[in-house]
């Protein structure tokens, strides 16, 4: 399947990450059937990628007119075989369950055209798990989108051992041109690329707050304004090579001695869940909520989220139709 083939797509699950990556694909141009179990499912995902499509209007990065046409080009539906008959390339995003995920890919290798990709969004199973049933592995990929994916930049492409190459370079393609930042993962390992990095550096975190370094207001404060603040625009080898290989080699002989290596989710955060405080989301995490959490209020915090999130990726990431960052 090269990327001139696929002219439709089908997201399976609409949750948190699938109506984001149905949003993706919409903005890219492409008509997205978006499939749930239930209709009224659908029509919150809908309206998420509505409000969503109205935050890139209100930054400038799409006009009124793309709204309308990008809405006009999604399809809902609860029928599985009417999405992935019409579908060239299918993204599931359905729950990480296994057994669940199973049974799908099992049950759409025998709806779809034989040259369909279908693309799993999983976060920790691999693709000979999930495709254990299915018999032509070779179209199998996963790509891991981050959340909110309609705003994070990267992918993660992960080649399952028996992935095809051109299967690889047409997702790549294929996400470059909804103006997504694929990275190509060799191999399957637990956690990718990404949340390998990202676990690493949770559990130094969750390490220094514990021993009560300094307060959760400091630490995210130190992070976001030096590390984060660099690693938005230069990534870590080329920090290193900026700074000098030789430095970098004697701080990690003197300091890797000291940091945290243990196995186990750190204390911390089980206590924290222990007793119910589970974030936002129970109005008590690191930091107090007062406010009263109704599902208005939390949507508030989110929409601001992605106001900052839309400028990060138009500074960085955005190309206009003139060529323009
Ligand atoms: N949430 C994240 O931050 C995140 C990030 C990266 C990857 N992922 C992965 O993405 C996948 C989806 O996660 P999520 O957070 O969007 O979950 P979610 O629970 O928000 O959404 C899953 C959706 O799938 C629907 N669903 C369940 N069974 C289905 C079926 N048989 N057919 C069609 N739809 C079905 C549910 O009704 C629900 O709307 C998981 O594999 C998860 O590991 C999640």
């Amino acid at each position: 399947m090269n990327l001139e083939d696929i002219r439709q797509i089908a997201v399976l699950g609409s949750g948190i990450m699938g109506h984001g990556i149905a949003q993706s694909f919409l903005m890219g141009g492409y008509p997205v059937m978006l499939l749930d179990v239930e209709e009224s499912i659908l029509e919150t995902a809908k309206a998420r990628v509505k409000n969503s499509l109205e935050l890139f209007r209100n930054a400038g990065m799409i006009e009124s007119p793309d709204i309308e046409s990008a809405l006009e080009r999604l399809t809902l539906t609860v029928d599985l075989k009417r999405a992935a008959e019409a579908a060239d390339f299918i993204v599931e995003a359905i729950p990480e369950d296994l057994s669940l995920k199973q049974d799908l890919f099992q049950y759409i290798e025998t709806l779809c055209h034989p040259n369909t990709i279908i693309a799993s969004n999983t976060s920790s199973l691999t693709l000979d798990k999930i495709g254990a049933r299915v018999k032509n592995k070779k179209r199998l990929v996963i790509t891991h989108w981050f959340n909110p994916p309609q705003l994070v930049p990267s992918v993660e492409v992960v080649k399952g051992e028996e992935t095809g190459a051109e299967i690889m370079d047409t997702t790549c393609k294929l996400l470059e041109k909804i103006k997504k930042a694929p990275v190509r993962i060799n191999r399957e390992i637990p956690g990718f690329l990404v949340n390998r990095i990202q676990i690493a550096m949770a559990r130094e975190v969750l390490d220094l707050y514990e021993q009560g370094i300094a307060s959760a207001e400091d630490i995210d404060e130190a992070v976001k304004g030096s590390i984060g603040f660099r690693l938005a625009s230069i990534g870590p080898l080329l920090t290193m090579d900026l700074g000098g290989l030789e430095i970098w080699f004697k701080v990690l002989e003197n300091l890797l001695p000291e940091i945290q290596r243990s196995t186990q989710p750190p204390k911390i955060l089980k206590r924290l869940v222990d007793q119910g405080h589970k974030g936002i989301k129970s109005g008590k995490g690191f930091y107090d909520y007062s406010m009263d959490f109704s599902k208005g209020e939390l949507e508030g915090v989110i929409k601001k989220r992605d106001r900052e999130f839309l400028k990060r990726l138009r500074n960085l990431y955005w190309k206009t139709s003139t060529g323009d960052k």
